[in-house]
């Protein structure tokens, strides 16, 4: 009996001793991508222990520990995780308009489990996600956070904030089914509220529409939605709570409202003009550009129930788009990556990032722009955004080089996230 009880022991001893050692992984491939000093690093070694990066250097002046956990690499190029900041994961790019009454949030949440998956095996590691219907994101990023479900590192918004009959309001129906949106709010005191309530049931970041847009019903995409006064009590709370804000902006004077108010980020900034430009400037707003997204409405928007009003007003609005992109950067403005997947099929997000190159980014913008300056905006930079030490190891890898050939992001070969591999094809 004795015997037993030892054996035992001494099998529960062992166990545990193995469980607490740390986990040490080192990967080595043929060149890294060291965004934060937009350099390419030739046979880099990195150590891992316990999800977080312990040591960076190259295959020549770092020895690898004994016991360590070694992932080779060789033939490719390694980046720190994507990051998208404007995505909506519990939408479905194949369901628009009509189509999506028939989809309550529990299905949205469903949807948003299959997209999670889908878009970190593409690469991306984390996600802002801007609007999802009755708090359906924070489900889904406590679940992932809790590893019942695979997906990339969320910060969320809860509902989208906005005016009655405004882009983030629903205006399908007729008055008589009584449809509203849940972050519908009008005036200072009600838009704080909002803000309140958000943060109450999980938010990390907060989003707002400030002027129409393309895939609402009945909204004029240049025109502005909410005052000054309503922005700043919105941006002002929300700042107040130590949360971020996102604003939904297409047309010009909404977003030179919503800048001038505080706003930290402008979601799609199309109708960008020399004094907007200036303004972002001056107040180190982010824009965050789906140049991307056009292509797909127009293409495919229709079989997937876009409305014909909003097909007509996508195309004014993607050409002008791109060119205020190309105008933005050229002034030197701070810039994200924001795909508006969901819209588009998840998955695809990284297709923007030749866009982005043809509009006038070098590749290391384009890669900068997706890893190093979303953890800026997101106030992330102590663990997120580049390959450092003491930083997750959010690491990615593709065949070849990015930097010679943008769209081969398009397909990676490998994924970690906080240290745990979700994919190998190496
Ligand atoms: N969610 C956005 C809206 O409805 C999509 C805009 C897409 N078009 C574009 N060119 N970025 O306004």
């Amino acid at each position: 009996m004795s015997n037993i009880f030892r054996a035992v022991l001494f099998i529960t001893l062992l166990i545990t001793s193995t469980l607490s050692k740390a986990e040490i992984s080192v990967i080595i491939a043929d060149k890294m991508i060291s965004v934060e000093n937009a350099k390419i690093i030739t046979k880099p070694l990195i150590i891992i222990e316990d999800g977080v990066i312990s040591a960076v250097g190259t295959q020549s002046d770092i020895s690898i520990p004994e016991d360590a956990n070694i992932i080779d690499l060789s033939g490719h190029t390694i980046l720190p995780g994507l990051m998208d900041m404007h995505v909506h994961l519990t939408s479905d790019a194949s369901v628009h308009g009509y189509k999506r009454l028939q989809r309550d949030t529990s299905r949205a949440a469903i949807t948003g489990v299959m997209k999670a998956e889908r878009t970190l095996m593409a690469g991306f590691t984390t996600v802002r996600n801007v609007g999802a219907p009755n708090y359906a994101d924070i489900a889904l990023r406590d679940a992932i956070n809790e590893g019942d479900v695979k997906g990339p590192r969320m910060f969320v918004s809860g509902p989208s904030i906005g005016v009655t009959g405004g882009h983030c309001d629903n205006n399908l129906l007729p008055f008589e089914y009584g449809v509203k949106s849940e972050g519908v709010a009008d005036g200072p005191w009600a838009v704080r509220t909002k803000v309140r309530q958000n943060i109450k049931y999980g938010a990390d970041v907060i989003k707002f529409c400030a002027t129409g847009g393309v895939l609402s019903k009945g909204t004029k995409v240049g025109a502005q939605q909410f005052s000054f006064e309503e922005m700043k009590a919105l941006i002002d709370e929300a700042h107040l709570r130590g949360l971020t804000v996102a604003a939904h902006a297409h047309g010009t004077d909404g977003i030179k409202t919503a800048i001038k108010a505080g706003v930290d980020s402008i979601e799609h900034g199309s109708f960008l003009d020399k004094e907007a430009i200036k303004l972002a400037k001056k107040h180190g707003t982010y824009l965050s550009m789906d140049i991307y997204v056009t292509e797909y409405i127009l293409g495919e928007g229709e079989k997937a129930g876009i409305l014909e009003e909003s097909l007509a007003k996508e195309r004014t609005v993607g050409k002008r788009q791109r060119e205020s992109f190309s105008n933005a950067l050229k002034a030197g403005v701070n810039m994200v990556f924001g795909s508006d997947a969901g819209v588009y099929p998840h998955g695809d997000n990284a297709k923007q990032l030749s866009r982005m190159v043809q509009f006038g980014m070098s590749p290391m913008q384009a890669i900068q722009s997706a890893t190093l300056e979303p953890a800026k905006l997101l106030k992330k930079s102590d663990t997120l955004g580049s390959i450092q030490t003491g930083k997750a190891a959010d690491i990615i890898a593709v065949k070849g080089d990015p930097i010679e050939d943008i769209s081969l992001l398009e397909t990676v070969g490998f994924v970690m996230k906080e240290g745990v591999v979700y994919l190998n094809k190496s």
